[in-house]
């Protein structure tokens, strides 16, 4: 089993032998539950660094009070036995008191990029993320981080975080993984009931649809309509479906001319699921 970690002392240790035989080190924060898009970063993160850390912590100041932090799926012992296979070196695991002392008082937030999509449905999710990786990153202090595209504008956030408080850490962005018919891997598929995971698939199949017609320059409005008219057929409930500028999350209209992606956050059920992708201009 792969060595785990559980308090910022041991971590330091760890990474101060590292650093006195010049490895290059990366850290690839993770909530657990973990599958192949979560491995698919660590092996990136291999690709990138001669030492890879994989943060186990399932934040509960990125949970509203009505979400499913108690709910979220643990299973230290799985993630470990894949961490080993993936090429990971060391998981960092604290407790939530050794994150969250009882007298904790600091917030870290970033403005502007939070308050759309995830940031308007979930409007302390982006603080807890923030404070959490600034303590993941100070903590361990790697040359690289690598995040998911899965969770867009959470790696917009984090550039954007690590670009303000001048963090000299490189960020690595990886593609999105997905299961074989089409449905992006997340933690959360796991509360699917069987029907909604059968039903859950169309959503990327419409985010692919309307992409495909942006790209051939069919306007925004229409677009939107199509696509969230079938995802309302589908059994989805919408939270948001945008278009915006994949990089500064500006809403687009009319036909797309920027580099823009397609954004969802959809209900089925109980279970919240989230998607985006690119549209590739012909
Ligand atoms: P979590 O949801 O566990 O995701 C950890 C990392 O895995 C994130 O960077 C996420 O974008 C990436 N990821 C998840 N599913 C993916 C998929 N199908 N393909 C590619 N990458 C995927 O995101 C978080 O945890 C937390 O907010 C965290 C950053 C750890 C802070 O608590």
């Amino acid at each position: 089993a792969l060595p785990v970690v559980r308090t910022v002392s041991h971590l330091r240790d760890a990474v101060r032998r590292w650093r006195r035989k010049n490895r290059k080190i990366a850290l690839v924060p993770t909530m657990g539950g973990l599958h192949e898009g979560h491995l698919s970063l660590v092996r990136l993160a291999r690709k990138n660094a001669d030492r890879v850390i994989v943060s186990i912590f399932v934040n509960p100041t990125q949970f509203g009070p009505d979400e499913d932090f108690e709910n979220y799926p643990r299973d230290e012992h799985g993630d470990n036995r894949l961490l080993s296979k993936a090429g990971a070196d060391l998981v960092y695991a604290p407790s939530i008191l050794e994150m969250y002392p009882n007298d904790f008082a600091t917030r870290v937030e970033v403005a502007e990029l939070t308050q759309c999509l995830c940031g308007t449905s979930r409007p302390h999710f982006f603080a807890g993320v923030t404070t959490v990786v600034t303590k993941l990153f100070l903590q361990s202090l790697p040359d690289i981080a690598v995040f998911g595209e899965k969770d867009y504008q959470q790696l917009l956030v984090i550039r954007q975080l690590v670009k303000d408080l001048n963090f000299p850490i490189e960020i690595i962005g990886g593609p999105i993984v997905r299961e074989a018919d089409g449905l992006a891997m997340s933690s959360r598929n796991a509360y699917l009931s069987e029907a909604d995971r059968a039903t859950a698939p169309q959503l990327y199949k419409v985010l692919s649809d309307m992409a495909e017609d942006l790209g051939a320059g069919r306007d925004v409005e229409s677009t939107l309509a199509m696509g969230a008219n079938r995802l309302r057929g589908a059994g989805f409930r919408i939270d948001y479906l945008d278009v915006r500028t994949d990089d500064t999350l500006i809403p687009l209209e009319g036909q797309v001319v920027d580099s823009a992606r397609i954004f969802a956050a959809v209900w089925l059920g109980e279970t919240r699921l989230i998607d985006n992708v690119p549209i590739h201009l012909i």
